[in-house]
């Protein structure tokens, strides 16, 4: 039995969707713990693409228990949408199969409207979000006048609840943003018609994991967003409003540190960003447009095109140390055929002084220039290849390179979006073996 964390290294799009639903082959729970429908997790099967925003990725796979943690803000109507829609593809046959935490909180309407109406107004100085209501839900839940699901079930306390909240809402809405508030009526009886569809899948799952891990069954945990996101350690203020390093699996679940046996980074053969922030080794040239229309980095929550640069060995590092990685995977290594030559960044420079790890008296990474080691791309077509000896040397070089900058092992390549589009080097359920 193994208990595995997959977290995203850089700033999210990593591929988390595709290496999660791969591994979901392994895995008896597959979990997600944290974020919301920010969140944009595609997997190409049998030449489908499914998106899944609030969904775990194990999904797809018959017999596998997906678990929504009390750590994840949901939106109920995005929740059942995809609920139709992975049905309506063929997915997801027994009801049994998806759990919910009670305790996971709510995304309100007034959460996306308020989301929307403080990046109109912050104008230049906007963070870029996604616009649903991520921040404000969770700011509900650390101020304690939040929703959450098992509310939607006692109709009287979501009463008392949704009138305390429109109260203060509908005052910053119309006095502050200048955006329109909502009546009672536009949410009580919508919410409570979520709250008895949503009911048969809600459960304490805290003791559904504890009572699985005692059975000895292999648990996937799904992290959502990237290292550099997370609201302690990104980039703040140009982060999300989750903790998503690893070690939120703990409290997102309801499980003790002790049971996490290894940790997973999936990590992309470059780097890209969707939404505002420091981005050193952004290439805003014609390099980045290539990398872009190849990888096609465009956003799948809200179909943005997503900056891109070379990779970027200091967040990699960074990322290394929070969330105590086991591994790396590395994805997308296809997208850098044919470039000539790539660029890895091994280092910062800042007031002329190099820095291997982020200098700790830096307020945000602005001001840092990267340090590049340069190395010969290749140009085969890497798609096919399932065998690390069959990768050209320079892709291989590349790989080894990533190893010797980081001091990290890289356990899975990827080549392509397909499920199968992949070299497999260890498998991490059996990483500690
Ligand atoms: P996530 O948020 O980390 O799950 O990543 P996204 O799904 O937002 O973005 C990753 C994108 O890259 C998706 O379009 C995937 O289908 C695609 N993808 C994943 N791995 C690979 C790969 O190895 N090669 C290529 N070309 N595309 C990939
Ligand atoms: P996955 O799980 C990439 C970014 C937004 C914005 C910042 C804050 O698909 O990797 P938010 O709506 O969370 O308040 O936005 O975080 N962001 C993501 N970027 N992938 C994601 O998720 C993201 N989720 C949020 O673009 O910069
Ligand atoms: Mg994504």
């Amino acid at each position: 039995m193994s208990n595995i964390v997959v977290v995203g290294t850089q700033w999210g799009d990593e591929g988390k969707g595709k290496i999660i639903d791969l591994l979901s082959e392994y895995a008896d729970l597959i979990v997600r713990f944290q974020g919301g429908n920010n969140a944009g997790h595609t997997m190409v099967v049998g030449g489908e693409t499914i998106i899944s925003h609030l969904l775990p990725c194990g999904i797809l796979h018959p017999g596998k228990l997906c678990i929504i943690g009390n750590g994840v803000v949901i939106d109920p109507q995005i929740l059942l949408e995809e609920i139709g829609e992975v049905k309506r593809r063929g997915y997801f046959s027994d009801e049994n199969s998806l759990k919910i935490s009670k305790l996971a909180h709510l995304i309100m309407p007034y959460h996306k409207r308020i989301d929307l109406g403080r990046e109109k107004i912050m104008g230049a100085s906007k963070i870029g979000t996604t616009g649903r209501g991520i921040g404000p839900a969770y700011e509900d839940k650390v101020n304690r006048t939040g929703v959450r699901l098992l509310d939607l079930f006692n109709p009287d306390m979501f009463r008392k609840k949704l009138e305390l909240n429109l109260q203060e809402k509908n005052f910053y809405l119309e006095g502050r943003l200048k955006e329109k508030g909502f009546t009672f009526d536009e949410i009580y009886d919508k919410f409570i018609n979520y709250g008895k569809q949503i009911k048969p899948y809600t459960t304490d799952i805290s003791s559904i994991i504890d009572e699985e891990i005692k059975k000895g069954k292999n648990i996937l945990f799904e992290g959502a967003q990237g290292t550099h996101l997370d609201i302690d350690h990104g980039t703040y203020p140009y982060v999300t409003s989750s903790n998503t390093l690893a070690g939120n699996v703990c409290c997102g679940a309801g499980m003790g540190p002790t049971k996490i046996d290894a940790v997973i980074g999936i990590t992309k053969a470059y780097t890209t960003r969707v939404g505002e922030g420091p981005f050193p080794t952004e290439l805003t040239d014609e390099v980045g447009k290539k990398l872009q229309e190849k990888g096609a980095e465009f956003g799948a929550t809200t179909g943005r095109p997503r900056r891109c640069g070379w990779f970027d060995a200091v967040l990699l590092r960074h990322a290394i140390r929070v969330n105590g990685l086991s591994g790396i995977v590395l994805t997308k290594l296809d997208v850098l055929e044919n470039l000539g030559s790539i660029k890895i960044c091994r280092a910062y420079r800042f007031r002329g002084k190099e820095y291997l790890h982020l200098p700790p008296d830096l307020e945000n990474m602005d001001h840092c220039e990267p340090v590049y080691e340069e190395m010969e791309g290749w140009k085969d077509n890497i798609g096919n290849i399932r065998k690390l000896s069959d990768l050209s040397g320079n892709a291989q070089k590349y790989i080894n390179e990533i190893e010797k900058l980081t001091g990290t092992e890289v356990t899975m390549i990827s080549v392509g979006a397909g499920r199968e589009e992949v070299v497999k080097l260890r498998n991490p359920f059996e990483l500690n073996a």
